[in-house]
């Protein structure tokens, strides 16, 4: 049987190179050989203040996005978590067999709840219901970018102590990383391409491109080097986003040329990041195309609420399961 992967993204804000480049092109490959399941995380949304009349439409747009990415319905599960609500039934019993001390640790936590004026218990948690989405799937493989390795690393403490509480039932979910799993921002190459940091910090994956080209033009390269590199951070940025750009095309010599120049010194930046925003071009155009034909097409309910009704099947079996572990309710 194919190895079942399972992967998740939040609806809040718009999908960025980080995201596609990190994660999503991999959900999209995976889809040769794998079951694939991907799922738009609204309950995870709500760790932070969003606004509730716009989540739904969060939501549906964010799987178009996926969807003009190359999420194909056929051959993969895509579906809005809070349509599938085991998954937080399983978040709170997993949350019996988790320990406050490796949530406590979470570096992810740390960042986002400096960043928060209300602290919910929820975002401290999230990590739990992250477990719960892939277990509940028995998920074997989960790919995504490096900040989210910490998460599918407690997800496999969970599912041992699980297992050697109540009885043999999840497979210890593997993340699976690729090159990219860690863009850096454009602005401040020193931290990671993120939704939260702002405007100028990211390139999204549907923006016009004038935009994309001011941004990529704008990218800053001279931060000085941190000692024993010998590139600076936001050259070596510039170098990944067009690597990754270029392979995706099928282009290996561009890349060759470009870093042959560089250690000979003759490298100019603002080729670099012509050539940087030429190939991302290349890669985001035809998906900004398919997202323009789907958005009209108007399929997307439909796409979404098969995919639940698909999740939800899978995620009754578990629950049926773990209940009888467990030895909750009454029913037989
Ligand atoms: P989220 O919505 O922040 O990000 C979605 C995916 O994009 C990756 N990513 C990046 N990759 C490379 N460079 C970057 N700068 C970058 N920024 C984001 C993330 O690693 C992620 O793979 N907690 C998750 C969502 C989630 C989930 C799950 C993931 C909920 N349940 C179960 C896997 C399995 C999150 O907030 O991702």
């Amino acid at each position: 049987m194919a190895k079942r992967v399972f992967s998740g993204i939040q609806p809040t804000g718009t999908l960025h190179i980080g995201n596609y480049l990190g994660a999503i092109r991999n959900w999209v490959n995976l889809q040769r050989d794998h079951d694939c399941i991907y799922c738009v995380v609204d309950y995870h949304a709500i760790t932070i203040d969003v606004d509730p009349r716009e989540l739904k439409t969060a939501s549906r747009s964010m799987a178009l996005d996926l969807l003009a990415c190359g999420v194909d319905p056929e051959r993969s599960i895509l579906f809005v978590q809070a349509d599938v609500p085991q998954h937080a039934e399983l978040a709170w019993i997993l949350s019996c067999v988790t320990s406050y001390g490796d949530l406590a640790r979470m570096t992810q936590f740390k960042d986002k709840s400096e960043k928060q004026e209300f602290v919910s218990a929820g975002l401290f948690t999230y990590p739990i219901l992250q477990a719960a989405d892939i277990l509940i799937h028995k998920a074997q493989g989960v790919p995504v970018g490096e900040d989210q390795v910490q998460h599918v690393e407690i997800s496999r403490r969970i599912a041992r102590r699980f297992n050697s509480r109540f009885g043999e039932l999840f497979a210890e979910p593997e993340p699976i990383v690729t090159k990219g799993a860690r863009i850096m921002s454009l602005a401040d190459p020193t931290s990671k391409m993120s939704k939260s940091s702002g405007e100028a910090h990211y390139v999204g994956v549907m923006e016009a491109e004038t935009s994309i080209r001011r941004k990529v033009r704008s990218a800053v390269t001279d931060i000085g080097l941190t000692p024993g590199e010998t590139m600076s951070a936001g050259v070596a940025n510039l170098f990944q986003i067009l690597e990754i750009a270029c392979e995706l095309q099928g282009d290996a010599t561009t890349v060759a040329e470009l870093r042959s120049e560089f250690s000979e010194g003759r490298l100019l930046y603002s080729r670099l990041k012509d050539m940087t925003f030429d190939q991302l071009m290349g890669v985001l155009r035809p998906i900004q195309e398919r997202r323009a034909k789907l958005a009209a097409s108007g399929d997307v309910r439909e796409i979404l609420a098969d995919g639940a009704r698909r999740a939800s099947e899978i995620a009754r079996a578990t629950m049926h399961d773990v209940r009888k572990l467990v030895g909750l309710g009454t029913e037989a």
